[in-house]
């Protein structure tokens, strides 16, 4: 297995699901996910952030090459991170595990584990040797415990679910290195689907890590964000604003076809009075997941039912 550094001491040991059909058993994943995982390593200490579903385990340990975390750091709780937990606790005894309070309570509650566990606070550091984890305090992006860890030394800072999408990742982990072009519509429907309810909590964050200065993104699912870090950012700032671009979506359930004459029409009307991007969506059909993302994405929504 190739490393896959994304930074001087800080590389990629994440997996590629292109198994699970729905995520949380409602998203669709017609590109598959990643749960991306990492290591740093210090002069003195090793730390692991995040780990991985639990069906994916061994292969989170191939990709970890023989490194022994000293730390695991648990951005996010919910188990497509947290599953390998029991596993990795057998493998690597001597692995501390770090989180807030929260997410202690929920270690112990999930996994039994209670032992060999370190809290931290806001704003708190852990020195490995050269470099340093910074953990920011980030609740309900978008579990109660969620969190985000910084690398001042490296300017990189790992996001949790924030930032992420749908989208396994197709040879390479930075953005930098690969077309991300399919990601984008992705990302739209994972933020949709996952995050939108708490767009309030998103543009705390957003402001409250506004004073460090940050050169990489990385997420738990889908890229890791440098070269396009502004607009992947921009995009983030304003869905959690809750801005729309220009169009109008609409959804409809028709029985006998006559409210879809209606949607068709209404259609016709909307592009005859100057709009452009028009989505319409049979609700017997089209997925929620895919109806959700274009909800969000546009500013108009026009619903129609028998
Ligand atoms: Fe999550
Ligand atoms: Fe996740």
């Amino acid at each position: 297995m190739r490393i896959r550094e994304i930074v001087s001491c800080i590389d990629y040991v994440g997996v590629n699901d292109r198994t699970t059909q729905k995520f949380e058993a409602l998203w669709p994943l017609p590109q598959g996910v990643s749960y991306n995982s990492y290591i740093v390593r210090g002069s003195k200490c090793t730390a692991m952030i995040d780990a991985v579903e639990i069906s994916q385990c061994e292969h989170l340990l191939k990709n970890m090459n023989g490194a022994q975390p000293d730390y695991l750091v648990i951005n996010h709780m919910e188990p497509d991170h947290s599953g390998a937990i029991p596993v990795l606790r057998k493998y690597f005894p001597q692995m501390t595990i770090v989180g807030n309070i929260k997410t202690l309570d929920m270690v112990k509650n999930y996994y039994g584990i209670e032992d060999n566990v370190l809290k931290i606070a806001d704003g708190e550091e852990l020195d490995l040797g050269g470099l340093t984890l910074r953990f920011y305090l980030t609740p309900m992006i978008h579990w109660p415990e969620t969190m985000m860890t910084y690398v001042p030394e490296r300017k990189l800072l790992f996001t949790g679910d924030a930032f992420g999408c749908f989208g396994a990742l197709n040879g390479a982990v930075t953005d930098s290195d690969i077309d991300i072009s399919p990601y984008i519509p992705e990302m739209y429907r994972y933020y949709s689907n996952i995050v939108g309810k708490y767009g309030t909590f998103v543009q705390k964050a957003i402001n409250k890590l506004n004073c460090i200065e940050a050169n990489y993104l990385c997420p738990t699912h889908g890229p890791v964000w440098h070269e396009n870090l502004r607009y992947i950012s921009s995009i983030y700032n304003r869905l959690s604003k809750y801005e729309a671009e220009p169009g109008v979506v609409i959804v409809y359930g028709s029985m006998y076809g006559n409210t879809e004459d209606m949607a068709e029409l209404i259609a016709d009307q909307l592009v005859q009075e100057g709009v452009r991007n028009i989505r319409i969506h049979n609700a017997s059909y089209t997925d929620l997941s895919y109806i959700l993302s274009d909800i969000f994405k546009y500013n108009g929504l026009i619903i129609g039912a028998p």
